[in-house]
């Protein structure tokens, strides 16, 4: 869809289900449409049980007329295949189809994204499905992309899953010694002599629930169990992309993510989609930060290029615990939010609300009213048309990135399910806190993996970097030795790709870079806070939470040291000259203050420049993108008040026609939004 000829603006529109209603309304659709500035509509979601009543009866009589509908109507369409939720007639003739949960219980048919990812029926009909959807529709050049089922996720525990893991990890480690190797089963007499020993990590077998938190005997099988889980889900999606390629080699194919979602290692799954695009749904009142991150690691899964905002609602989602709705102002705000971190378009989850069952109180752009004459329409036909006038100058544009910060599937997953030190290990929330920091002093970042360069940046921060996995550590060393800044933290590089520790003192494969020796790290109890634990650096005394590292100067020097207990007096934050470069170690989790400070002094050293000035403490997020038409600064004020910064460039503001000079203070008011084209790139 993006990058795509076809396209010669942001993309406008969302989720449309004509199907739900009688065709009568459809003609009304379209005129709302056209007020709206609509030119987009994701068609087909859930339709699998319409198209297909048995094996092999199948009737796209209606998906005819709505593609026809469409098309005249100067609609452009994202066709989706149908098949993230099985027909009833399938789950009743094919058990097969349906997932087995953790407890071991067979679902029966019911809700959506039910279906097991290792089913031979689900994979046989799926593909039957997207193979006779691409032939059928091929012809319509309004088609700009393949949405291949919705929203991939889940996991299953069933015997086909069982059986397909088995045959994954003898192809992942090919002999049984080498399984019993990786997964250190000489402990608790775990030992298997043959494949069909192994059985699927979930409550019968190695899982256990404690506090209310999933928790594994055996780290390197439920590690493995997840890999697997997000290949055989990832699995279904090739399939069906290459039926769709087949038929129609040139339109991109893609299916919508959801941002940071853990159990599938979207990292390896952006390699096989053609362009990216992804679900934002943020709660009311949440840190606008993290949903910034979310976009970052959505562009960041195919290396910077743009991805497509699929959906978000244009006020309500009903699956939030209250329904607030999204104040005036917000949704263009989120809106020109995704555009600011590489979205080329804009659209919606759903075009008219529906009446019955979960969805009939969620947003939409046409509410049950039925009328153009709501804040909720009148809102997003003012966004259609400002999309309209942009035109096509902001599409590819790219993140002009220095900093770096390193988020990993691997490392989530193994941080998440590790027994010890502490229940407060949150590796997604570390990484957050990072991401926060340069977010707030308005530098540009990009989300990578470790499979990515490092080689454009000149910082790099891996946040708990728990597990190093073979090969990084070689390329952080280069890095650093050619002049890059390196920032990790406690609790990294304990462990390899298996999660086996590397023995001979933490951290592991980073120690000669980072210059030190961690011997021991205390954790702290969650209601302990800095009040109990802290450190000094720059003549600040700043908290010490979640784990303090008791830690040995190698050849680093001490930037900083604890305050507190019988580890007074040893360094808390550390910097080792390596080669050209540094790398830097914060040996406990701390304040957004000290972030704040730790990073001013980093940047600095780097001459990682910000793309605005303005004071650490405003709401308003800055980014840049740049394309072969210019450089485009976006303003974003998140806040409740009017707020301001001050402009390096000058430049025209694209949505209110002002010009600015290079040092001016630019207000916005709250929820405002500017888009400065800047004048010299
Ligand atoms: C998801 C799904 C949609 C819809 C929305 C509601 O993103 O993909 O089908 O259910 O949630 O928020
Ligand atoms: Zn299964």
């Amino acid at each position: 869809m993006i990058e795509h000829e076809k396209v010669k603006k942001v993309l406008y529109g969302g989720d449309y289900n004509p199907e739900q209603w009688p065709e009568e309304i459809w003609e009304e659709d379209m005129r709302l449409f056209a007020l709206a500035g609509i030119d987009v509509v994701t068609l087909n979601v859930f339709s699998w049980a319409a198209l297909q009543k048995d094996e092999v009866t199948y009737d796209f009589s209606k998906l005819d007329k709505i593609m026809e509908f469409v098309k005249k109507n100067g609609i452009k369409v994202c066709l989706a295949t149908s098949t993230a939720a099985h027909p009833a007639w399938m789950a009743r003739k094919y058990p097969d189809i349906l997932r087995t949960d953790n407890m071991g219980i067979k679902r029966k048919f019911g809700a959506r994204h039910n279906s097991c990812p290792n089913s031979p029926t689900y994979r046989k009909y799926s593909v039957a499905l997207a193979d006779k959807l691409s032939r059928r529709y091929k012809d319509y050049d309004n088609i700009v992309s393949w949405h291949i089922s919705n929203e991939y996720g889940g996991e299953c525990y069933c015997e086909n899953c069982e059986k397909a893991f088995r045959v994954w990890l003898r192809k992942k480690y090919g002999t049984i010694e080498e399984l019993n190797r990786v997964w250190n089963t000489s402990f608790w007499g775990h030992t298997f002599y043959d494949w069909e020993d192994v059985v699927l990590p979930d409550l019968r077998s190695e899982e256990f629930s404690w506090d209310g938190v999933q928790r594994t005997n055996f780290q390197g099988i439920s590690l493995d169990y997840k890999r697997f889980n997000s290949d055989s889900i990832l699995d279904c999606f090739k399939l069906e992309r290459d039926a769709v390629k087949k038929n129609t080699p040139n339109i991109p194919v893609t299916t919508n993510l959801m941002g940071c979602y853990q159990p599938l290692d979207y990292q390896k799954w952006g390699k096989e989609m053609d362009f990216v695009s992804w679900d934002s749904y943020p709660e009311f009142g949440s840190d606008y930060s993290y949903n910034a991150m979310c976009h970052d690691v959505m562009r960041g899964l195919k290396q910077g290029k743009t991805f497509a905002l699929m959906e978000q609602t244009p006020s309500v989602s009903n699956w939030h615990a209250y329904c607030a709705l999204k104040r005036p102002g917000v949704m263009r705000l989120l809106s020109y939010q995704a555009m600011a971190h590489g979205g080329d378009t804009v659209m919606f989850f759903q075009m008219r609300r529906s009446i019955g069952a979960c969805e009939k109180y969620h947003g939409a752009v046409i509410d049950h009213v039925g009328t153009e004459h709501t804040r909720v329409f009148k809102e997003i036909s003012a966004l259609g048309k400002e999309l309209k006038d942009l035109g096509d100058k902001t599409l590819g544009g790219r993140t002009p990135a220095k900093a770096a910060i390193v988020f990993d599937w691997d490392n989530w997953w193994a941080a998440g399910l590790s027994a010890g030190p502490s229940n407060a290990i949150d590796y997604l929330g570390e990484v957050h806190q990072y991401y926060r920091t340069l977010l707030n002093m308005h530098i540009s970042v990009d989300m990578i993996g470790v499979e990515d360069s490092l080689s454009d940046y000149k910082l790099v921060i891996a946040p708990m970097l728990y597990m190093c996995k073979d090969g990084f550590d070689e390329k952080v060393r280069s890095f650093v030795k050619e002049g890059g800044t390196f920032v990790t933290t406690y609790f990294s590089g304990y462990v390899e790709d298996h999660d086996l520790v590397i023995t001979g003192g933490y951290p592991g494969r980073l120690r000669d870079i980072l210059g030190i020796w961690v011997e021991e790290s205390d954790a702290l109890p969650l209601e302990k806070t800095g009040a109990e634990h802290a450190f000094h650096y720059e003549n600040e005394i700043y908290p010490a939470e979640i784990l303090c590292d008791l830690l040995h100067l190698e050849g680093a020097e001490s930037l900083g040291e604890y305050e507190d207990d019988f580890y007074a007096g040893m360094p808390a934050v550390t910097v080792n000259a390596f080669g050209k470069g540094k790398a830097y170690y914060v040996a406990t989790r701390s304040s957004e203050e000290f972030y704040g400070n730790l990073f001013d002094r980093i940047v600095k050293e780097q001459g990682i420049e910000p793309v605005v000035t303005g004071d650490f403490e405003t709401c308003i997020e800055a980014t840049v993108r740049e394309n072969e038409k210019g450089s485009f600064l976006f303003l974003l004020n998140h806040g409740d008040g009017v707020d301001s910064v001050t402009l390096k460039q000058g430049g025209t503001d694209l949505l209110s026609g002002w010009e600015y000079e290079a040092g001016t203070m630019v207000s916005l008011e709250a929820k405002g939004v500017a888009l400065i084209q800047l004048k010299d790139k």
